[in-house]
């Protein structure tokens, strides 16, 4: 017999981020179903500090898509919901205690871009668990001021990631390998030692929810880190690097 457990289970493991849609719509109740689900996630204090705006109008997708270097599932899907941490919450809910919310109190911020990443997961697993596609889209990161602007975003409200949402197209995608537990996961005290990332054509440090994982889900995931590294790093300067000859070419004996 198959608990409640077993099945939220089923879903974690099955999920995959969807980038390929029908032209189906998704109507308003589905929608509604999803956010619903969304603000069901764990908030600290009750703050919910998160607004959401749901796009609809392909124009504003096709903004949207652009700012996002112009993914094109931004475009495909018939719904981009965009998840933005709102300080305005919180502002409002220190004014009805007469009190205001210091600028200096980065936990403000942190508290909001937490809760509602938390809120956009549980987005996430309604929609697949409804039978829709979805994809997180942090692109949208990429210009905050256009957001700000197409959004028109007031103070306080920041743009985090947009949700695609629709009828995934005939093929499902297939769950993405992770990096093996023994990697990730820590008893007691933080180990330092244990840190061998998986490189190619051995990787060893990655597992799928189906037990083995392919050659090409290897090179997809090895291909996915070089860009997603590439953007959040500059090279180390290759001084070290340098042909010993090319060096003594430089500075020369006396
Ligand atoms: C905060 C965040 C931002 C992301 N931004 C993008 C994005 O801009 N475009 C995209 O195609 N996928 C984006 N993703 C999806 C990841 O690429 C995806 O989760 C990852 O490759 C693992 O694949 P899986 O979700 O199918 O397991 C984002 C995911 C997260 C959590």
């Amino acid at each position: 017999m198959t608990t409640t457990t077993d099945t939220v289970l089923q879903l974690l493991a099955q999920r995959a981020s969807c980038r390929n849609f029908t032209t189906e719509s998704v109507d308003d109740t589905l929608v509604h179903h999803v956010l619903d689900a969304a603000v069901r996630a764990p908030t600290a204090f009750n703050f919910q500090p998160y607004s959401f705006v749901v796009v609809r109008d392909p124009e504003q997708r096709a903004g949207l898509a652009r700012i996002a270097g112009g993914q094109r599932h931004v475009l495909a899907a018939p719904v981009f919901v965009v998840v933005c941490a709102d300080l305005r919450r919180i502002e409002d809910l220190c004014e009805m205690q007469d009190l205001l919310i210091s600028s200096e109190h980065p936990d403000a911020l942190i508290t909001s871009v937490i809760d509602a990443s938390m809120a956009g997961m549980c987005a996430t697993l309604a929609a697949e668990s409804l039978g829709l596609g979805s994809v997180l889209v942090g692109g949208i990161r990429n210009n905050p001021g256009a957001a700000v602007e197409l959004l028109g975003l007031p103070v306080g409200v920041f743009a985090l990631f947009g949700l695609c949402l629709g009828r995934p197209a005939a093929v499902s995608p297939t769950p993405r390998p992770r990096l093996h537990t023994a990697l990730t996961v820590h008893h007691e005290r933080y180990d330092t030692e244990p840190r061998s990332l998986p490189s190619p054509p051995e990787a060893t440090g990655l597992t799928s929810p189906s037990g083995e994982v392919a050659d090409d889900e290897r090179a997809a995931w090895r291909a996915q880190i070089d860009k997603g590294t590439r953007s959040l790093s500059r090279r180390r300067a290759p001084v070290w690097r340098k042909p010993v000859a090319e060096a003594v070419l430089e500075h020369p004996r006396p």
